[in-house]
Parts: C-alpha cells; structure tokens; sequence
C-alpha cells in the first residue's frame, strides 16, 4: 500500500519524505490556505521534493476552464497528478486528461457508483472521504469495500486512495479491504510508528545494556 500525505506544509513534507516511507503528495484548496503560501509555486516546490504523485486540484467547476486550469497545473512537473471533482464536467475533463498522459485524481467521491464512474472515466486515482462519511454518522470503510470489489470485478486500473482519513484505524482498515494508497495528514502518519510498549521496550533495553558496560564497535 502507498503512503501519501495530505499536505502543502513544506516541513512536514522534507520530514516524511527523509523516512523514505512516503510515496505522493495530495493537497486541496483547503490546504493551500492553511499554508499560507502561493498555490503554483508551492506545488512545484512539493513535486521537486517528492518524486512521487503530486495532487494538485483545479477549482473551477466548468469543463473548459478546468482544462485551461489543469493545462497550466500538468506544465509545473511530470509527476503532477490533476485533481477534478466527481461531477460530469469533472469526469469529462478526467477522460480528455488521461487520454492525453496526465495522471488524474478524482476528488470528492462519496459513493461506490460515484467510483465506478470514476474509472470508467479512466481515473488514475480515485479519492473516496472516508472521515466525512464518518463524521455524519456512516460508516465510510464500507464505501472503500464496496469500491474494492467493483474495481476487482471489472480489473479497473485506478487506484483507490483513500482519502479524508482521521485516525490510523482507518489505515489499518484500508490496507485489510486492499486499497492502493492512502493519503493521511502528517500527524495520523506520525501516530503510526508510536506505541507505549515500544518506548518502554527501549527504556528497559537502553538500562540493561548500560549494566553491562559494553559497547558496540
Ligand atoms: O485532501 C482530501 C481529503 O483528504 C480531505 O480531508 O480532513 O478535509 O476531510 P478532510
């Protein structure tokens, strides 16, 4: 399973990226403006850092100006991957993009019908919400389930990213049902390599080598 992260902060990016656990880069409006930074420039900042997918995401809603958007998005990098909402305009600009050799996320998916379009539209990704679907009270894992079988009955080739992830349950959960990648803020991907018998374990460890008087090397 890929490891993305959901972000345009520079720091957190260099810091996961020097693990070599991190495969792409996603980021959303949203994310731009917590940044503070300017939108084009800190994309080619990212996919320069990161030799993996970088998401990038138009924001118009219309299908011509999301191609001129996109046309201007897919220059900043070869490996940038342009984001478009799940709508007919979105999906529209999906297939003219992919046709052409961008790679393509599609953004916004809150349903398995909604994914299976997504495909069919030649999606490179697919990027369910999983933590949004949770926070109105459904169980959003089970879209991912349904999203997996689909794409396996047909042999699709977009990946299933899952996105809009909380907690490292989710991750858990996502790498049982199968899917391709998840894209996760840099503090849930921190979360992962912490556990309390994990620190204790070294605690106990770096005292009872003390005791011995020994060194390596
Ligand atoms: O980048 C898309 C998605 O991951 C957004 O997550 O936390 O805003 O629901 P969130």
């Amino acid at each position: 399973m890929k490891f993305f992260v959901d972000t345009a902060d520079i720091g957190d990016i260099r810091e996961l990226a020097e693990s070599g656990l991190l495969d792409g880069v996603t980021t959303n409006p949203s994310l731009i403006h917590k940044s503070g930074r300017n939108f084009l420039e800190v994309v080619k900042e990212i996919a320069d850092l990161v030799p993996g997918p970088v998401s990038a995401e138009v924001v118009a809603t219309d299908h011509d100006e999301m191609m001129r958007e996109a046309e201007i998005l897919r220059k900043l990098a070869d490996n940038i991957a342009v984001k478009v909402p799940l709508t007919l305009d979105g999906l529209k600009a999906c297939r003219a993009l992919t046709g052409d050799g961008t790679m393509v996320n599609v953004t916004l998916c809150f349903t398995a019908n909604q994914a299976l379009l997504a495909a069919k539209a030649g999606a490179s990704f697919i990027s369910p919400f999983v933590g949004r679907h949770d926070d109105i009270g459904f169980d959003g894992m089970e879209i991912i389930s349904d999203i997996r079988i689909i794409y396996d009955n047909y042999d699709f080739a977009t990946e299933i990213l899952v996105a809009s992830i909380r907690h490292p349950v989710h991750i858990l959960q996502s790498a049982k049902i199968g899917a391709d990648v998840i894209t996760a803020p840099p503090a849930v991907i921190r979360q992962l390599f912490k556990h309390p018998l994990t620190d204790r374990g070294l605690e106990g460890f770096a005292a009872d080598w003390a005791k011995t008087g020994q060194s390596i090397g």
